[in-house]
């Protein structure tokens, strides 16, 4: 249906038949938070919702960027560096198109249209999934040469270079790599992967968006990953570790007394003993203990809240609530934090009450609903016939 409705809106607004079509999807992280830019363990995997791309070349010498969900659009002229302009949408594949250029890849005039069906800013990777689509579409329309992992570092460079976030690679990567019914244990120090099945058979994986503005969130993550690197240069006065996930639990504990600061301290607690947990649930998965599994998803959030403070009231409320649900096996904060949103793993006969439930105790604590998804776990980046 999306297909279809940006073929026929691409004509409209471009006058000419459209060359390609993509799509990218989100992702949501069952564990491992805050560890991608500590060198660590993480397990995301790419989810229903994601981003659809039409395009073609034009003879114009123009670049052209619209989408359905948004009003603000691009017309510039083809040149060999593009600059950010204020908080745009469209900077994700303007900033694309520069790291392709910085790469020394050029391309004459070509329009774009999105549309994309994943909620905006709310930690289920929608920058990433439209950086990686218009990578991943210029690159094979164009025949630009670029393997699936070329591809995570260009998004990887436009988020830290162009937009300005210091984010890691997971989210670039489990949209390029995801695949269906399969979570990934992805090594972010070497970027080696290992797939882990995650049928959910019984199961819903839920979303539940919080419908937090997370404005702060961007100035806030950039603060954590300037807490984690002073956590670390202290470390290597005795530790020659090149990241946080290096060191265990107990050498952090061993070496307590190079970090007097108790807020330094805590960051890096987190990130040693969820890089363990992340270790003990993709056992758990292999071992189809999805019960235990849960657990650690508590565990993780609990830590998010307390050493690592990137929770909220509102994050809180729904993995509170969802803790003492019967039916439901974990839930936890999913991405950066500061709003945005929980997953939660939940029996299917205890679904439909416990969504209903779950939306009225959130709109009697925190003023208006909650939005919940239900999602598959589903394959990553790809071409759609036309
Ligand atoms: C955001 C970033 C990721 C990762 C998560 C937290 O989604 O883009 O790189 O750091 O936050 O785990």
């Amino acid at each position: 249906m999306f297909p279809e409705l940006l073929k026929h809106e691409f004509e409209r607004f471009y006058n000419r038949k459209p060359a390609g079509i993509y799509f990218c999807p989100g992702r949501v992280n069952l564990i491992g938070e805050h560890i991608d830019y500590n060198g660590g363990l993480v397990m995301p995997c790419a989810i229903n919702m994601g981003t659809y791309l039409v395009m073609a070349p034009n003879e114009s010498g123009k670049i052209r960027i619209r989408s359905l969900n948004f009003e603000d659009h691009l017309e510039i002229p083809v040149t060999d560096r593009y600059n950010k302009t204020g908080g745009f949408w469209y900077n994700y594949p303007l900033g694309v198109i520069d790291r392709f250029s910085v790469g020394g890849q050029c391309f004459g005039g070509i329009d774009l249209l999105y549309f994309g069906n994943l909620p905006i800013g709310s930690g289920l990777s929608s920058s990433a999934s439209i950086e990686i689509l218009t990578a991943f579409a210029l690159n094979d329309y164009f025949q630009l040469g670029y393997d699936r992992l070329g591809l995570v570092k260009l998004a990887k460079e436009t988020e830290n270079h162009f937009i300005g976030v210091n984010s890691g690679v997971m989210d670039p990567f489990a949209v390029v790599f995801g695949s269906k019914d399969t979570a990934m244990v992805l090594n972010c120090q070497t970027l080696n992967y290992k797939p882990v099945s995650f049928q959910l058979h019984n199961h819903i994986l839920a979303i539940i968006n919080t419908h937090k503005p997370h404005k702060l969130a961007e100035s806030k993550y950039n603060e954590r990953v300037r807490e984690c690197g002073i956590a670390l240069a202290l470390l290597n006065q005795i530790l020659p570790v090149e990241n946080l996930c290096q060191v265990t639990p107990c050498e952090l504990h061993m070496h307590q007394h190079l970090i007097s600061d108790i807020t330094i301290y805590k960051r890096a607690l987190h990130v040693v003993e969820e890089n363990e947990r992340v270790i003990k649930a993709a056992a758990l998965l292999e071992a189809n203990n999805i019960c235990a599994f849960g657990k650690l998803m508590y565990q993780s959030h609990y830590s998010l809240k307390e050493l690592y403070e990137v929770s909220g009231i509102e994050l809180d409320t729904i993995v509170e609530f969802s803790e003492g649900w019967e039916g439901v096996i974990g839930a936890r904060m999913t991405g950066a934090g500061f709003g945005g949103c929980a997953i939660a793993l939940v029996e299917k006969d205890a679904f439909p009450a416990y969504s209903n439930a779950l939306v009225d105790f959130y709109e009697d604590r925190i003023g208006y609903k909650p939005s919940i998804y239900q999602s598959a776990v589903s394959d990553g980046v790809s071409w759609l016939p036309c």
